[in-house]
């Protein structure tokens, strides 16, 4: 049987307990390793999205700084899942709870799944619109080989569980009954939200490997700080390559519209400050926030439209 989170009250204790305790992560559950919940299952869907003709166009809401926003978030994503998964497997003899275990082979499979579709989403894209893949991926992995050859695994790890809290915040955001997708080409709305429901399954696998092995509370924060800086420099760095590519880096109009659609009231990162802040309170877990009743409104509309 799986167990839950923490309560507040339980970290506060050990954290007062010593300096030690003061350091480590929420209190580990007792017995399992896992938390993510029992209803939740982290299930590999090999699927294919048809998408090569939608990303010769504006596909999102037909609206280039969006489209070029979310576009470069796919450009991070096959080097960064890769590292997801190398950091992963370096703890996975460490892990116990046969659970746990299970949850890593769901969470390497799914990941390996959006490391093929999205490498067919970059490919098709740049040689849709002209764009150089090479050069658009070369700082990202060369970032990622500096960090694994410099830092020792539980730094990876930790910045594994911190990039896996910004996605999961993504899913969310993408799940939930806001504007985002709603005008989004039907194909490419359903790549993102099946990769966000597999990125929601998954959401704790990382944390709770990360809590198993003993890491810190510090280095996690530290991972976080890090990990957004860097993770919203090199989208940032991917969007404006888009952008001058279609002559829209310095319209002021475009910037603009696009800035609304993603920070206004009902654009894609609205409310999702909270979310993103509870990553660094001692007691948290990712399934603090349960936020699997948006798994199961996409797993209905999955099955309504096959
Ligand atoms: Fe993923
Ligand atoms: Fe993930």
């Amino acid at each position: 049987m799986r167990s839950t989170p923490s309560t507040s009250s339980q970290v506060n204790q050990q954290a007062s307990a010593s300096n030690l305790a003061a350091n480590q992560l929420a209190a580990k559950p007792s017995g399992a390793a896992s938390g993510t919940p029992a209803h939740v299952q982290i299930k590999p869907r090999d699927r294919s999205h048809k998408i090569a003709a939608a990303l010769a166009t504006n596909w999102l809401d037909d609206d280039p700084f969006l489209t070029a926003f979310f576009n470069a978030l796919s450009i991070s994503f096959p080097a960064g899942e890769k590292f997801f998964i190398d950091s992963i497997r370096l703890f996975k003899d460490q892990v116990s709870d046969p659970v746990l275990i299970e949850e890593i082979k769901g969470f390497c499979g799914q990941e390996g799944f959006h490391r093929r579709e999205h490498q067919r989403y970059n490919e098709a894209l740049c040689s849709a619109r002209g764009y150089d893949l090479d050069k658009l991926e070369a700082p990202i992995k060369k970032r990622i080989k500096m960090v694994q050859s410099r830092f020792p695994p539980e730094t990876n790890l930790a910045g594994t569980v911190a990039i896996e809290h910004l996605t999961a915040v993504m899913a969310h955001q993408l799940l939930k009954d806001n504007q985002v997708l709603r005008n989004a080409n039907p194909a490419m709305a359903e790549l993102w939200r099946w990769h966000s429901a597999e990125e929601m399954e998954h959401k704790a696998v990382a944390f709770d490997v990360y809590r198993a092995v003993g890491g810190s509370l510090k280095a996690r924060r530290r991972a976080m700080r890090r990990a957004t800086f860097f993770f919203s420099l090199e989208v940032m760095r991917c969007l404006c390559y888009m952008l001058k590519k279609e002559g829209l880096l310095y319209s002021f109009k475009t910037w603009r519209r696009g800035v609304r659609k993603l920070l206004g009231k009902s654009g894609f990162l609205h409310g999702s400050r909270a979310l993103y802040k509870e990553y660094f309170k001692a007691e948290f877990h990712p399934w603090n926030q349960d936020n699997s009743e948006l798994l199961q409104g996409w797993s209905a509309e999955t099955a309504a439209s096959s």
